[in-house]
């Protein structure tokens, strides 16, 4: 949930922290903070809201040394404010912590040090630790961050330094921290774009695991101090690819990079109409799939459900990974967990994860972020290979989500030995073609925003394969434009919805070609009766649909297992010209985080 980066080197420190903050305000940005160590000396500097008031508030001051932590925070336990922002620091200010995730037992323990003298400034559970490290030291930092972690109960991505150490301690449980090489410096990140330009040689620290960095070099340790084998990676991902590249937001950047994602994700899969997936485990004797995500990534799941049985013939349940981990689902060892996340790191969808392989499921996932914890703990995956995504509202990774799912279910059709229909195949690598024709809209998608802009609801409508691009429409809208939004089956809009609909009621509907269009047709005549003001996703050619509908948004057409990836492209436009007319924060809408890696 918050970002951490921590430098130790002979450069400068500050412009390191600061930049690195930058790249991971994706993950907090309702306050941040730094602390340098300087010969003997720490120096603390906080700021609630957007990281530019910490940037200038350094900038009117002389501080600067060869080590340092800084922090993005993403509130969980305190309001966000000057005294709850990161680093924390003990009593004597001679430690300081910054720290991403929730210590659960953190009252326990505050009681336990205000027993013992300890003065805790802030609401927050992170602040206990820099307490409990200084209760355990004894001129020893690594000791002494073992000795309090063995009392904190919860998830930890952690740095700590001491101001009399020329070291900084990490380590991890359940929130990830990557530990980046340089050449007489060394890094600790929440996540690799914060320390790209300096490095790509990067160690991705495993749970209950500490890392012990100094300029010269590193020491890689459980948390019960013996030695572990660490593996040493090389990033692929340029900065390049990072950057906007020229857009007005990284959203509008990433939703633009779909034809790209969409053939990156692919690549080298589909050889001579054979599917070339990496499963481990054999998928003929799957006897169902369960689908278990968060947010967006659910939404891809849900298109999952009826692709897999539609495709692959096999039974598949979707689950909030939320709600999945804490209802005691029935699982058995021929059920196929697929966790789908871009990040790779969302607690829930992770712990949903966890229980299914307690139960003994196969276990698959669909994850963007390579090297992510959920990527080492399945048995096997499919990467999107879509580049990083840093629009906090998902697009890219969504629409390469639903292209994975997709290939899985051909892939479990393949080795059912049942038929792969060719047609889907021939769409699938036309699908970056037809994508690029579906964004030729933007502009008219535009003229459609600034109408809508000032609609204070909104309704999407779909159905079949296309209800859940309703849901996501919806959900593209609230999170960055702060509509209220709803989706909803069309044929359910009767018992209930309906109720809602008059001239203020904008209706979107996602109707084109299928078996089921002149339904959708008929609920769209009761939307209009109704004066309600109908925008329509449709295909070329439906002359009977533009009769009755105020804005017609055109896309190419395609099979109906592979309508949802190019029906949202102009949703997804909707949403961000929306937003992007009310003048909002398009990238980092309030309250929300990329990855969230709290329950
Ligand atoms: C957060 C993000 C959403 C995302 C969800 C799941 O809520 O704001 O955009 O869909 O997490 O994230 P994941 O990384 O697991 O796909």
């Amino acid at each position: 949930m918050c970002g951490i980066i921590g430098y130790i080197g002979d450069k400068k420190t500050i412009p390191i922290l600061i930049n690195g903050l930058q790249k991971l305000e994706y993950r907090g940005y309702d306050s941040a903070g730094v602390c340098i160590s300087n010969n003997g000396d720490l120096k603390t500097i906080k700021k609630k809201g957007k990281l530019q008031k910490l940037v200038d508030t350094i900038a009117t001051q002389d501080i600067d040394g060869p080590i340092g932590i800084a922090h993005t925070r993403w509130a969980t336990h305190g309001e966000p404010n000057e005294k709850n922002a990161h680093p924390h620091l003990d009593c004597k200010g001679e430690i300081a912590i910054v720290h991403n995730g929730i210590i659960e037992n953190y009252s326990s323990l505050k009681k336990l040090l205000e027993k013992h003298g300890h003065k805790i400034e802030s609401d927050t559970d992170s602040e206990i630790i820099a307490h409990l490290v200084e209760k355990f030291y004894k001129d020893d930092l690594e000791s002494a961050v073992r000795e309090a972690l063995q009392l904190v109960d919860g998830a930890f991505g952690l740095a700590v330094i001491h101001k009399n150490e020329k070291k900084i301690i990490a380590a991890r449980r359940g929130s990830p921290l990557i530990i980046g090489i340089g050449k007489n410096e060394m890094f600790v990140a929440s996540d690799v774009p914060a320390i790209l330009e300096h490095t790509k040689k990067v160690i991705y620290l495993n749970d209950n695991e500490m890392a012990t960095i100094s300029q010269g070099g590193y020491e890689i340790k459980n948390l019960e101090g013996k030695r572990v084998a660490e593996k040493v990676e090389e990033i692929k991902w340029t900065i390049d690819q990072i950057e906007k590249k020229g857009f007005k937001h990284f959203m509008l950047k990433e939703i633009f990079e779909q034809p790209e994602a969409i053939s990156n994700t692919l690549r080298g899969r589909i050889k001579e109409d054979r599917i070339k997936l990496s499963v481990n485990f054999d998928v003929k004797d799957i006897s169902r799939v369960l689908i278990t995500a968060c947010g967006t990534s659910w939404h891809s799941g849900l298109i999952g459900k009826y692709i897999l049985e539609s495709i692959a013939q096999i039974p598949t349940e979707v689950d909030y990974a939320s709600e999945f981990r804490y209802r005691k689902p029935l699982i058995k060892s021929d059920d196929l967990l697929v966790a789908i996340s871009q990040s790779g790191e969302t607690a829930d969808t992770l712990a949903a994860l966890r229980e299914a392989k307690e139960q003994n499921a196969k276990t698959l996932g669909i994850v963007n972020v390579v090297g992510s914890t959920i990527t080492r703990e399945v048995e096997s995956g499919i990467y999107l290979h879509v580049g990083p995504e840093i629009g906090v509202a998902s697009t890219k990774a969504f629409t390469s989500q639903v292209v994975s799912l997709i290939l899985l279910a051909l892939h479990i059709r393949q080795e059912k030995g049942l038929k792969v229909d060719k047609k889907i195949i021939k769409e699938l690598f036309r699908l970056p073609k037809k994508i690029a024709e579906a964004l030729k809209s933007a502009e008219d998608i535009k003229k459609i925003a600034d109408k809508f802009k000032d609609s204070k609801n909104f309704l999407y409508l779909g159905r079949g394969v296309n209800f859940p691009v309703a849901l996501e429409g919806a959900l593209k809208l609230k999170e960055i434009s702060y509509i209220h939004a709803e989706g909803y089956p069309a044929a359910e809009i009767k018992h209930g919805p309906i109720a809602l609909i008059d001239e203020d009621m904008p209706v979107v509907f996602v109707v084109t070609k299928n078996n089921l269009t002149q339904k959708t047709i008929s609920n769209m005549q009761e939307v209009k009766a109704r004066e309600g003001r109908i925008i329509a996703i449709v295909n070329k050619g439906d002359k009977e649909i533009k009769k009755i509908t105020d804005y017609v948004i055109m896309v190419p057409e395609t099979v109906d297992e592979l309508s949802p990836i190019i029906n949202s492209i102009p949703l997804q436009l909707l949403a961000y010209y929306i937003a992007e007319a009310k003048g909002m924060d398009v990238d980092k809408p309030r309250n929300l985080a990329k990855s969230v890696t709290v329950e």
